[in-house]
This record gives structure tokens, sequence and C-alpha cells, in this order.
């Protein structure tokens, strides 16, 4: 299907983030990894799709995210960090890529009707642009608890409580190779016309390395032609993340599978997906700076990385798991009593939420701790944990 048509200020902006990585595209001779192309066309500062100011979230966006489409999921959510926040003490919150802000506000009401606040809570966001829209939302949704709220440049040293990421993951740069017969090779992106290529060439040692472990994990060779993705910042970031958790938990959401899935043979092509207002699609190399660039995450090295920092695994389930697990039925108490137009509003959201077809299947969360703390209840209903 044809994408919708550009208006003349998003060409302009892509243009300009075009140039820009032409530019780095230049000054490296010639040749950049996916992996800074990605980082680039996300991050460029004042350009990237995630640090300049375009809509990015919900019907007028490129893209829709669980806490966007109902707040049934903080409700959920707000369960499980009050099953946790019952026995630490003093515990704060950090959550990390806040994107519009709507997740801390829904968790923060929720959090106060069950009367188990945190002290404080901490957002990590990269873009300054979306710390401003965080920032407002707070202001105008939550007044009387925006004081517990601040901003962090980079990890905490250290939390004792819940930290929360939905949909981050997705969005660290990966490389992406290609396995062929005098070797592995890197795919790259060069300069082609006005626009970009891939290339390829010789993958550098430590890419190498990073495949050579997933082979090993998989106990056999991945096959000549084999085309896919890896996120070598993924065991960085989560070890930054264990360092920052004294005691408490983790909740990580993301659409994503085990290695053994990840790594199939009938799944050559990889796992790269573009967002452009409403339609998905596998070209991350046009609309640079106006569509968003995500890959799927493969959640056994991010079990891999978490017990590597001393992390437990308390348990990996689908969202639909998650949600019905964790509270979904006390959540929508008093749905009889609601208006019939307010009654359908709801049932479509937690059908979006939790149908295969929808996001209940392909995304998860896995719950990660430190210390002595209870399972999470959400975690209790079709534990995946043993697939990674
Ligand atoms: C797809 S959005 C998800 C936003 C939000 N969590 C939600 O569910 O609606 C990704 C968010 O993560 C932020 N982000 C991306 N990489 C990050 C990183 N390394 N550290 C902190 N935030 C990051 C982005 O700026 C954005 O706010």
């Amino acid at each position: 299907m044809p994408l919708p048509a550009l208006d003349a200020e998003s060409a302009a902006h892509s243009l300009r983030v075009t140039d820009y990585i032409r530019r780095c595209v230049a000054e490296a001779g010639g040749c950049i990894s996916f992996a800074e192309y990605m980082y680039h066309a996300l991050y460029a500062p004042g350009l990237g799709y995630y640090s300049a100011g375009a809509r990015k979230f919900g019907e007028a966006g490129d893209f829709v995210t669980a806490p966007e489409i109902s707040p049934i999921f903080a409700g959920v959510l707000a369960r499980q960090c009050a099953e946790l926040f019952s026995v630490l003490d003093a515990p704060s919150m950090l959550e990390i890529g806040a994107g519009s802000g709507r997740l801390v506000c829904d968790l923060l009401k929720r959090l106060a009707e069950l009367g188990e606040l945190p002290e404080r809570y901490e957002i990590l966001e990269v873009s300054p642009d979306l710390r401003d829209r965080q920032s407002a939302l707070v202001q105008s949704e939550v007044p009387d608890l925006a004081g517990r709220v601040s901003w962090v440049q980079q990890f905490p040293e250290s939390l004792t409580g819940v930290i929360v990421a939905n949909e981050v993951l997705d969005a660290l740069p990966v490389e992406r190779f290609a396995i062929r017969a005098d070797g592995i090779s890197q795919l790259c992106v060069t300069c082609e016309d006005e626009s970009f290529a891939i290339s390829e060439r010789a993958a550098p040692r430590w890419l190498v390395g990073a495949i050579r472990t997933i082979e090993q994990d998989l106990g056999e060779s991945l096959p000549e032609g084999f085309v896919s993705d890896v996120c070598v910042a993924l065991p960085a970031w989560i070890a930054d993340m264990a360092g920052t958790l004294e005691r408490g938990a983790a909740f990580l959401f993301d659409y994503g599978i085990g290695r053994r899935e990840y790594y199939a043979k009938d799944r050559s092509g990889g796992w790269v997906r573009c967002h452009f207002r409403h339609h998905a699609h596998n070209n991350a190399l046009q609309l640079p700076g106006i569509q968003d660039i995500t890959a799927w995450v493969d959640f056994s090295a991010v079990a891999a990385a978490a017990v590597e920092n001393g992390l437990d695994i308390q348990g990996y389930v689908t969202q639909a798991q998650f949600l019905i697990g964790g509270g979904l039925d006390d959540e929508l108490a008093g749905f009889e009593d609601l208006p019939i137009d307010a009654q359908l509003k709801l049932s479509g959201q937690v059908k979006l939420l939790t149908l295969p077809g929808e996001m209940g299947e392909n995304f998860k969360c896995i719950g990660l701790s430190r210390g002595p703390v209870p399972r999470p209840t959400a975690f209790t209903l079709a534990d995946r944990t043993m697939s990674l």
C-alpha cells in the first residue's frame, strides 16, 4: 500500500535530515553502518525523529502505544507496582523513554487511588522536545503530583522501587548483517542519487563475535544468505539499568520474541520495521527523520544480559497475559454500569491491547528484579521464561 502523501513541512524536514546523514556518510569515507544510520535518523540533535518536534504518538502521529490506547494499561501496571511498593521502604519509580507523558500521568493517578504513590517518579528521556511535552502534560493532568516528577539525563546511581520502559528497547539502533560464503558482512548505508542505498563490507571483529555468540546459543551456524539484525547496544543498556536497580523490579514491554524464533532459518530478512502515519513497512532508508525506525527485540538477549548483571527474571509473558494475570478484571469493575457508548469504547481498547492479532501476542513483558521482592501476579499466568 502506498504511503500517505507528504505535507511541505515534513518533506522539507526529511530533506534536511537526508542532507545531514549524507554529510555523515561523506565524512565517514562513503559508508556508515546501518546502526549509525538508524541513530542519526532517530536521534540527530534537533533533526532526528525523536529529537525534533513533530507529533509521533496517537491518531495524529505515526503509531499508537499501549499507554496511548487506554488507561487500562497503566491501571494494571499500577497494581503490579503497588504490590511491590507495599514491601519496599520509600519506593521510587524510574520511567525510561516516556513518550508523550501519558503513562506517567495515568500511573500516578491510579497509584494515588491505590494509596501507593512513589516518593519520586524520575524520567530518563533522550529527546529534549519530548521532555518538554511530558512536563506540560504532567503539569496539566496531575498538578498536585507534579512535585514528585523529575527528569534525569542518565541512569540514576541507585533506585529502590520500580523501573518501567514501554517500547524503548525497540528504538535502540541495530546492526544488520548477512552470512556470505566468504564470511559475515555488515550491512551499511551509502549515498545514491539524492538518497541512500544498502552496501556490504566485511563485518568488524566485534560484530562477528556477537553473531558467533548467537550461533553458539542456537547450537548451529546461521545459513549462507541469512540476513538479520543484532542490537549490540542492548547488553550495555541492560547493564546500566541493572546498575540502577538496588532493590525492586523492572518491567520492560516491547514487541519481540526469543532468540530461537528471532534467528529461525525461515525468518531471514530481519526485524526492522518503520512506522509512518499508521502505515508499517520495511524501508528504513526512506523518509529519514519523519518516520519511526524500530527493530523487534531479542528477549533472550535481554534475559542473558540481566542475569549477567545479577538480576533475577520474574517472568516473561505476552502483553495479554500480563494484563489478564495482573488484574484486568478488577480494572474493569463497574463496566456494566457505564453508558453503552463508554462500554463500546472501553471494550474496543481492551481488544486492541489483548487480542493476538493486535498487541496481545507480539508484545511481551519481561520482569526483572533484584533482592527479595514478591513475584508480581501479572507473571503467574502462562510464564514463558523457559522459552528464552
Ligand atoms: C516508541 S517511544 C515510546 C514512548 C512511550 N514509552 C509510550 O509507550 O508511549 C520511545 C521513547 O523512548 C525514548 N528513547 C529512545 N531511546 C532512548 C534511550 N536510550 N534512553 C531514554 N529514552 C529513549 C524516545 O525519545 C521516546 O520517548
